[in-house]
C-alpha cells in the first residue's frame, strides 16, 4: 500500500466508523500490517493509506500485532511523558512530543469482537499517535508553531532535493 506523506490533504481528513467488519476488513488489516512492517513502523492508521475508516494497527517490539477498529479513548492519565516520535508519513523527521503516560481504550478487533485495553509506555504512546491520525492530526501538530514550521521547511527542502 502507498503511504501518504506530509502535505497530502488525505492525512488531514477525519475517518468514519466502520459499519461492517467482513472479509474485506480482514484483507485491509492484513495489508496495513504488511505495509507497517515493510516501512519498519510500529503503527499505521487507515487514513495514512488513503482509507477514511477508523482502523489502525500497532506492533511494538516483543508484543503481538494489535488491531483497533472504531477505537474510543476511555481515559488518559494526568501524568505525562515526553518521547521522541516519528511517523511513516513524515519519514526522517523526529521530535519530542508530550502525551499522557497511560490510557484506556475500547475498540473492536479484526473479527469485530469488542475489547478493552489499558496501556502505558510506548504502547500507550503509539495508540495515541494513531488515534490522532484518525482525526486528521499529525504528531507535529503537538509542537510549538515555530518547531512545526521549521520541520515543514526541513521536510520541503528534503522533498525537493
Ligand atoms: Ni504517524
Amino acid at each position: 500500500m502507498n503511504i501518504l506523506t506530509l502535505g497530502h490533504e488525505g492525512l488531514r481528513h477525519k475517518a468514519q466508523d466502520v459499519t461492517r467488519i467482513d472479509a474485506q476488513t480482514a484483507r485491509l488489516v492484513k495489508e496495513m500490517l504488511e505495509t507497517m512492517h515493510l516501512g519498519k513502523g510500529i503503527g499505521l492508521a487507515a487514513t495514512q493509506v488513503g482509507i477514511l475508516e477508523r482502523i489502525f494497527v500497532v506492533q511494538i517490539a516483543d508484543d503481538i500485532p494489535r488491531v483497533f477498529i472504531n477505537p474510543v479513548l476511555k481515559g488518559a492519565s494526568p501524568e505525562t511523558s515526553v518521547y521522541e516520535e516519528g511517523c511513516l508519513s513524515i519519514p526522517g523527521i523526529y521530535a519530542d512530543v508530550k502525551r499522557p503516560e497511560m490510557i484506556s481504550i475500547d475498540a473492536l478487533d479484526e473479527k469485530g469482537k469488542p475489547f478493552h485495553l489499558d496501556a502505558d509506555g510506548l504502547l500507550a504512546r503509539v495508540i495515541q499517535h494513531e488515534l490522532d491520525h484518525l482525526n486528521g492530526v499529525l504528531f507535529i501538530d503537538h509542537l510549538s508553531e515555530l518547531k512545526r514550521k521549521r520541520i515543514i521547511r526541513t521536510w520541503e527542502q528534503k522533498f525537493k532535493a
